[in-house]
């Protein structure tokens, strides 16, 4: 059985959905990969770096005329043209999008998932790129934070002078918040976070930052680990509690969202005017409207003399890693339902009983299962 590896064409987008470490991994399970010729070269993979792990390098065709075909974003009509039937599409397919993408894909044959469905359940961690990639991301920000911001993260005491540790403050503490904190910490800022979910408070704690405490009147604890949505009484309250701490803040990391919903809008322009020259924002909820109104979705601008970053692909800007991860979730959702036998046969067979498959599973047999 075939596994393709096309190259991403989505300008932007530097990651490939398997790695070199991949290929290895999936020869050893009985599968062949045909990898598209520079796949691999914008997250740091040569082609001879996937030869050399038992990889076949050819044409695009070829990549996506395999049985499997993986990909980091959701292929175009073009790519979709190029799908032989019955074969099986993994990839990050925007369900939400409600495009006709998915009933493209089931016109076409091709079984579809997409793994933004899979389950955030103990047993579906290892596959969920969701948080792997915003693991990722959460690092980054803080990267371009610190890049952006003309003084020092840690507390910095030379012959020339002395510099004080850096004020950041985290709004959102799901993983990309989480992360984000830990590596603020490890570059020596002083940290401060807030979540609209009471029971993170431990966490945030337990990374060494402190937990900024005000009353919005009303818990965002939702379902299933998620956040539920504030009122607007609770938005403005917030917007209002967060003011005085943010004014004093030199950087601030946004990452509050309530899934399906656009993000809240936690630093007003009034807020942004109140920081010090030289502050910094990064808007991590960009590309969901934003936390910040005057983040523009892609870019690093100034306002009222404030770096503002909304840049929407973080994990693209670690693509070695953040390709090593995708395609470790990759390997744990295939191994649910292609399986070798002894002889080294891969054998498909999904299993709707399993809450994974029936969750991320959306076209099979022509048929759309899920919108
Ligand atoms: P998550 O669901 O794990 O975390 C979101 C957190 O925001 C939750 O802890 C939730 O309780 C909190 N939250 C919701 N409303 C809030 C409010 N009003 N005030 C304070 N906290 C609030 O999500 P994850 O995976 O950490 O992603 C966070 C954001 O980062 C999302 O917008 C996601 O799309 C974005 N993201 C951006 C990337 C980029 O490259 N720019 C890459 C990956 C994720």
């Amino acid at each position: 059985m075939r596994i393709g590896i096309p190259k991403e064409t989505r300008p932007g987008e530097l990651r490939v959905a398997g790695t070199p470490d991949f290929v290895k991994k999936m020869i050893k399970k009985g599968f062949k990969i045909i990898v598209e010729s520079d796949a691999g070269v914008n997250a740091g993979f040569s082609d001879n770096d996937f030869i050399e792990s038992g990889g076949e390098i050819a044409d695009k065709k070829s990549a996506f005329g395999c049985d499997i075909v993986i990909k980091i974003t959701r292929p175009s009509e073009e790519e979709i043209a190029l799908f032989k039937k019955d074969s099986i599409l993994i990839c990050m397919i925007e369900p939400y999008l409600n495009d006709g993408l998915i009933d493209k894909l089931a016109g076409a044959g091709i079984n579809a998932f997409a793994m933004e469905l899979i389950p955030r359940t103990s047993r579906a961690q290892s596959m969920d790129v969701l948080s792997s990639q915003a693991n990722i991301a959460g690092y980054r920000a803080v990267l371009e934070a610190a890049a952006n911001y003309p003084r020092f993260f840690p507390v910095m005491m030379t012959s020339a002078g002395m510099a004080k540790a850096a004020r950041l403050i985290v709004l959102g503490a799901g993983v990309a918040g989480l992360q984000a904190i830990a590596t603020a910490r490890r570059l020596g800022a002083n940290v401060e976070a807030f979540d609209i979910r009471p029971e993170v408070k431990e966490q945030i704690l337990s990374l060494g930052a402190k937990f900024i405490e005000i009353d919005v009147g009303e818990s965002g604890t939702g379902d299933g680990g998620y956040a539920k949505e504030l009122s607007e009484d609770g938005k403005k309250r917030q917007q209002e509690l967060l003011m005085e701490k943010i004014s004093k803040a030199d950087i601030v990391i946004t990452t509050a969202l309530v899934p399906g919903k656009k993000a809240p809008v936690l630093i007003t322009e009034d807020a942004v005017k109140k920081m010090r020259t030289g502050s910094v924002i990064v808007d991590m909820a960009a590309a969901q409207g934003g936390n910040c109104p005057l983040s523009e979705e892609g870019k690093v601008v100034k306002k009222h003399g404030v770096t503002i970053a909304g840049i929407a692909n973080y994990p693209s800007l670690v693509g070695a890693d953040s390709s090593l991860f995708y395609g470790n979730n990759i390997i744990n959702l295939l191994a649910l339902f292609a399986v070798s036998d002894k002889e080294g046969n891969v054998n498909i067979n999904f299993n709707f009983e399993d809450d994974i498959i029936a969750a991320s599973m959306i076209t099979h047999n022509g048929v759309v299962r899920i919108k």
